[in-house]
């Protein structure tokens, strides 16, 4: 196939990446984009493989059936909640493939047509050295950000004095060392820039724990996006600059996104500046009494109530509980109950988690709302019934200044008249590691144990 045929090729996997990303862009088209997704890349993968350079066929062959029987067996085997460390851990690879593709075309220039050892085109020098730094940084940071949401390291922020200072002191040098790689093609400065920019990925990584961790992970997305497009320019692949700069932007859209949603300074997180670690799980010694209750207690509060919001949270992804769930829904509205549910942004542990598991039991999406559409209805709804959610209903965001989610906004589920709280145990804290004040509230009964047995015990009572 000639190289003109495959650029069009190209042009038609491209806009199919966009409907993709128009189509995901909401739970009643993501079917759809997931599919122009699938046909994208299977035709930028054909185009690929007829390109005239491309002879390799047999390393390519067992390339792909290897990488194929790894990628089956991790889809089939992950756990939901484990998703995010493992987005972690695929972002960690794109910047370690970014890295080694610089390294290739620097070593090997003539292969890749920029020119020969000592006389690489300028705009080469700089893709290479911009692919390394970027590829380098979402590498090591990648690798980080598992280690903390796999519970390799501790999840809490990790600061120390200087940090910043010396962080910004290692951007300095490593645009210093671009500056001079682009003008020596020096082996040393390349060698230094790329082992800088490890470092300034660990280094930046670390710091940021508790709430801000959505925030980081949405971030590496985005670096893992431009350092496939650093790639992109490099191998002179057009399809890989436009889809890299699609993961990029869109990447830096949704951390955008977020961090309005959690009232962060995007630089601030970066920084390690987010929330304050100081407070994370300060130990509260004051005596507080929260009211038990049953599942029998529950099913007579809610068999009553007129209006019901539901509060999933990351233990309803843990207990697997949404099909209990919506059978519970189902039951209250047959007896003439308004059922709503309320999505908070970070709600679980990756962007749409509690959507994602709601959709997955059928449950209607006019009754899902997000946190802006619903937090004005807390103060009429009869029960609240917070099943799994800790973190994203605690009203300390609101007030406490030295809590680590402080400017969090947060579900206003304190509004309710009556609030039931499912979770396995009262000391168990959510993801920032901190107690919430909902549980000891007059107006909670606290339901103790499994979300998904706890709510089919009170769907028996109730039917
Ligand atoms: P969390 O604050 O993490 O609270 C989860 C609660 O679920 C805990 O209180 C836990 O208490 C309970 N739980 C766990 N397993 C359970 C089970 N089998 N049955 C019943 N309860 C169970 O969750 P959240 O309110 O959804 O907040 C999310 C947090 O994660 C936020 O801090 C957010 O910043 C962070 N985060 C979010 C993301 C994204 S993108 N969504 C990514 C990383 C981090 P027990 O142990 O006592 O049961």
């Amino acid at each position: 196939m000639t190289t003109n045929y495959s650029a069009f090729l190209y042009l038609i996997s491209a806009v199919c990446f966009i409907f993709s990303l128009r189509g995901l862009s909401s739970p009643k088209t993501a079917i759809k984009g997931n599919w122009s997704g699938i046909i994208g890349m299977i035709i930028a993968v054909a185009a690929t493989l007829c390109l005239p350079a491309v002879s390799a066929f047999g390393f390519i062959v067992v390339a792909i059936v290897l990488g194929g029987i790894v990628g089956l067996i991790i889809a089939r085997r992950i756990a939901m909640t484990a998703l995010p460390q493992l987005v972690a851990a695929f972002h960690s690879l794109v910047g370690l493939a970014a890295v080694f593709v610089a390294w290739a075309s620097f070593l090997s220039p003539a292969a890749y047509g920029i020119g020969t050892p000592g006389h690489i085109a300028l705009s080469s020098l700089i893709e290479m050295s911009l692919g390394v730094a970027i590829g380098a940084i979402t590498f090591s940071g990648s690798v980080i950000a598992f280690s903390k949401l796999q519970g390799l390291l501790p999840g809490k922020p990790f600061r120390f004095k200087g940090q910043t200072l010396l962080n910004a002191l290692l951007a300095v040098v490593i645009i210093a060392l671009l500056v001079l790689f682009a003008k020596t093609e020096s082996t040393f400065a390349f060698l230094l820039l790329t082992l800088l920019s490890f470092a300034l990925g660990f280094l930046l990584i670390l710091p940021v724990g508790g709430a801000d961790m959505p925030v980081v992970i949405s971030m590496l997305n985005s670096y893992s996006g431009w350092a496939a497009a650093g790639i992109g320019f490099t191998l002179r692949n057009s399809l890989l600059v436009i889809t890299g700069a699609l993961v990029g932007s869109s990447g830096a859209i949704l951390s955008y996104i977020m961090c309005k949603a959690m009232n962060r300074s995007i630089i601030n997180v970066l920084l390690g500046g987010g929330g304050k670690a100081g407070a994370a799980g300060a130990a509260d010694d004051t005596a507080k009494t929260a009211n038990i209750g049953s599942a029998e207690d529950a099913a007579v509060l809610l068999e009553n109530a007129q209006k019901v919001i539901i509060v999933p949270g990351y233990g309803m992804a843990v207990a697997q509980s949404q099909f209990a769930l919506e059978e519970m829904a189902a039951i209250l509205k047959k007896k003439g109950a308004i059922v709503k549910y309320a999505i908070h942004p970070v709600a679980g542990r990756m962007p749409g988690h509690m959507n994602v598991l709601l959709a997955e039991a059928k449950i209607p999406y006019e009754d899902v709302f997000e946190m802006d559409d619903i937090n004005g209805e807390f103060s009429d709804a009869d029960v609240v019934y917070i099943i799994g959610a800790n973190d994203v209903t605690n009203p300390l965001a609101k007030t406490d200044s030295s809590s680590p989610i402080y400017g969090m906004p947060v579900l206003d589920v304190e509004k309710a008249r009556n609030i039931i709280v499912v979770k396995r145990s009262l000391k168990g804290t959510g993801y920032a590691g901190i107690d919430n004040p909902v549980f000891y509230a007059p107006n909670t009964m606290m339901l103790l144990g499994d979300a998904k047995k706890v709510t089919e015990e009170i769907n028996k009572f109730l039917k």
